[in-house]
């Protein structure tokens, strides 16, 4: 810590230089306004002792300089001069304390340490502020600032650190692999691999050789030795995107790596350990998947031990502004354009509808508008599903409401989100809906959702 001593008599500086470096300061002097502003200038300096008397300037003068200048650095105002009205106007120029000579030596040494204390700790708040302020309202690249959201952010935190299983439950486009990125970025396993598993559609050998790897002349094509998934992913984590597709025999296998933590490649004698973390998420009714056994219950409670919980965008619909900004700003970014400004109109059809394809529909909404739009965000540049959303109330406002428009509004909600399950594909919506296709067919042009009565040529089920 450096000290600058601004005092015309030497003799002060002295006694000054001796008390402050007895307490383990270190000094720097002058003698005039000029010289010791020339000194602030070119060294760094802590704290200024401020003699008020100086011979070429008046010493408030030079603090008001001071705090213009270096409006961080703390000022402690020493003076023969025990006037009140100095010391009132030094304080309100924002001194942090005043001393009057004479002084004594234990005092001098007690305010300095009080005046650096109190900027330490503002400096400290404001980094912590800062520091809040970028976390406030998500967690990672999670977006979400209402109880539900927070509730998954704690327990994302919370299941970090451990080691065990962590099954992520959730519709479609809810974000269950940010939570997967998020829960591997905040364990100790950060530094390590992470590794996304896309089962889907693969058969079920060549699953097993992409998660197991195989030894080279296992089977016809294996020309060498193949390091599997899960072993590239020791010391990591190992994302398993949709647990409900793995078939039945590949589970058997799965649980037996999640409870002896070794696996056998294909071809092999000897098993393989690896230390990794299993992260699996899925948009199907696990459960269900069970009691029809097409999921292995053992490895069910084995996976379910940590489960997260994502609900539906509709479900917590005071996240659509924040998510709103977040996405428009990462989806102007990518696209080179300006941020541009969503009007309210927007905003409320954003919220009144309710969002079957969740964060990831609401992500294409808006890039879409984005780039085909004329640099703000209006209801017209809003798909029409999105644009005739009424909201669904449970309670009859004390306006009153009509029962048609609402009923409507409903159907058409249901409509659409038949649609994007059944993939755009009317027969199997109409399933779905337990309607018969031209009945559905019939319902869809009443209310304009056909495609041939769209102007923009996209998907209705948007
Ligand atoms: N809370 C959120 N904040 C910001 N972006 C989000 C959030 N949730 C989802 N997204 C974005 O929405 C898109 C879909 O998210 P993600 O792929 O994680 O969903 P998913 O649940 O894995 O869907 P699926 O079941 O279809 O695989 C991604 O582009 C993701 O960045
Ligand atoms: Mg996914």
């Amino acid at each position: 810590m450096t000290i600058l001593i601004l005092d015309d008599e030497p003799v002060i500086r002295d006694v000054l230089r001796t008390v402050l470096g007895k307490a383990g300061f270190g000094a720097v002097e002058a003698g005039t306004a000029a010289e010791g502003l020339e000194r602030l200038a070119s060294d760094p300096v802590d704290l200024l002792l401020l003699d008020l008397m100086l011979p070429d300037r008046p010493g408030l003068e030079v603090l008001t300089e001071v705090r213009a200048r270096w409006p961080e650095l703390p000022v402690v105002v020493i003076t023969a001069y025990s006037s009140v009205e100095s010391a009132i106007a030094a304080m309100r120029q924002g001194a942090y304390h005043y001393l009057p000579k004479p002084f004594r030596n234990d005092e001098i040494v007690h305010v300095v340490r009080q005046a650096l204390e109190k900027r330490r700790l503002v400096a400290e708040n404001r980094e912590l502020k800062a520091r809040l302020d970028g976390t406030r309202g998500g967690l990672g690249e999670l977006v979400g600032r209402g109880a539900t959201m927070e509730k998954v952010f704690d327990t994302i935190r919370q299941a970090a650190n451990a080691r065990s299983t962590i099954l992520v439950v959730g519709e479609s486009g809810t974000g269950k692999e940010l939570v997967a990125r998020a829960l591997h970025r905040l364990s100790p396993r950060a530094t390590g691999p992470f590794v996304t598993v896309n089962s889907g559609s693969l058969p079920p050998d060549l699953l097993e050789s992409n998660l197991f790897g195989h030894i080279r002349g296992s089977f016809t094509g294996a020309v060498a030795d193949k390091r599997g998934l899960f072993k590239v992913a020791d010391g990591g984590t190992i994302f398993f995107d949709e647990i409900g597709t793995i078939p039945l025999e590949t589970q058997a296998k799965l649980l037996r790596v999640l409870q002896e933590r070794e696996f056998l490649p294909v071809g092999a004698v000897e098993p393989i350990r690896s230390d990794v973390r299993v992260v699996a998420a899925t948009n199907a009714d696990l459960p269900r998947f069970v009691a029809d056994g097409r999921f292995r219950e053992d490895l069910y409670y084995r996976l379910c031990v940590i489960t997260i919980h994502l609900p539906p965008l509709r479900e917590r619909k005071e996240d659509i502004p924040l998510l709103v900004e977040a996405l428009v700003a990462r989806a102007a970014s990518e696209n080179g354009r300006p941020v541009p400004p969503v009007t309210p109109a927007a905003m409320k059809a954003l919220l009144d509808y309710d969002w079957p394809g969740n964060v990831r529909e609401l992500e294409n909404v808006l890039e879409h508008a984005l780039v085909l739009g004329p640099g703000v965000i209006d209801a017209e540049d809003l798909p029409d599903a999105v644009r005739h959303a009424v909201p669904r109330p449970t309670a009859i406002p004390s306006g009153g409401l009509s029962l048609q428009d609402a009923v409507d509004g409903y159907r058409r909600s249901l409509l659409t989100a038949a649609l994007h399950r059944a993939g755009g594909v009317q027969k199997k919506a109409a399933e779905l809906l337990r309607l018969k296709p031209t009945t559905l067919n019939e319902m869809l042009k009443r209310h304009g959702m056909l495609p041939r009565d769209r102007d923009d040529g996209t998907k209705p089920a948007r």
